[in-house]
């Protein structure tokens, strides 16, 4: 396992031969990875291969079939509920519908998690929040609701949000989704400098193989459950296996077959109701 150079508390995120079945298929299959404190990670592979499962196994959603979740060396998976709870305050999320509520200013937006977790007073809320806004560079849009804003804004708004209670992890999913280039070149810079100048750990799930390449320290290619590549953006980049150079160049022919179906389709079709 990869030591995170210079922290010798080693890694935040350690996972270690994760494994998950739905119906019988297996989804996740084996899946080893560590990500360092501070770091931008990102978890790479097209649609289907078990990205955002792999994502909701580290905030604790699913449970694996076998394997661990390390967070500061506590294995997450072992969690009773009280644990958990204390766990899923500990991290922000920036998921791909990142919900705002409509009926809310920005401001209360940002302030929800504050008010509902900390017993702090309006005024110092008002602080935090006009800080988390100059973060993303919003400040001036505080009392504006989230639908007056563009999409890329209710992004970053969401981001503001995610990073209220100050956390020490940050997971994403496919935060870069329905961008256009410049708006995606603008988050990906928040992600990376919220990782370079606050020290937030970046946990990124994304096919936006640009993107990921531009902020990333170090980098996983999924295909079909398995980690097929691991390493910096050079690395995965210099790749000479050829799923990885498919999925990196987004070819479509290549070793990754254009039908997703793992099952076979005559028995799909005599298993019709
Ligand atoms: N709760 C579930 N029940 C059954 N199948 C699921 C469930 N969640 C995900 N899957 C299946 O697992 C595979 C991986 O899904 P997902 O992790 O969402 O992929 P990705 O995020 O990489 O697009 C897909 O085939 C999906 O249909
Ligand atoms: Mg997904």
């Amino acid at each position: 396992m990869r030591r995170c150079i210079g922290d010798p508390s080693g890694p935040v995120i350690e996972v270690r031969d994760l494994a998950k079945s739905f119906d019988g298929r297996l989804v996740l299959d084996g899946i080893n990875f560590s990500v360092c404190r501070g770091s931008v990670f990102s978890i790479m592979g097209g649609s289907g291969c078990g990205k955002t499962t792999l994502l909701r196994h580290l905030i604790g959603i699913i449970r694996p079939d076998s394997g661990q979740v390390l967070v500061n060396g506590a294995d997450i998976t072992k969690f009773g509920e009280a644990e958990m709870e204390g766990y899923r305050k500990s991290f922000g999320m920036l998921f791909q519908m990142g919900a705002l509520m409509n009926s809310l200013s920005v401001r209360d937006n940002i302030a929800l998690p504050l008010r509902e977790h900390t017993q702090l007073d309006e005024k110092i809320i008002g602080v935090i929040v006009k800080m988390k806004l100059e973060l993303v560079g919003l400040r001036d849009f505080e009392h504006l609701r989230p639908s007056q804003l563009s999409g890329g804004m209710q992004k970053r708004v969401a981001l503001a949000r995610a990073i209220a209670l100050d956390p020490e992890i940050v997971f994403y999913d496919e935060p870069t989704s329905g961008l256009d280039p410049v708006v995606t070149g603008v988050i990906g810079q928040l992600i990376h400098d919220l990782s370079s100048r606050i020290g937030i750990t970046s946990v990124v799930v994304t096919h936006d193989v640009k993107s990921a390449f531009q902020i990333s320290d170090r980098m996983i290619v999924l295909y079909r459950g398995k980690v097929i590549a691991e390493g910096t953006p050079g690395d995965i980049q210099n790749s000479g296996d050829p799923l990885v150079r498919q999925f990196i160049e987004g070819r479509p022919d290549g070793p990754i077959p254009l039908r997703q179906s793992s099952r076979d389709y005559l028995e799909d079709l005599l298993d019709m109701e």
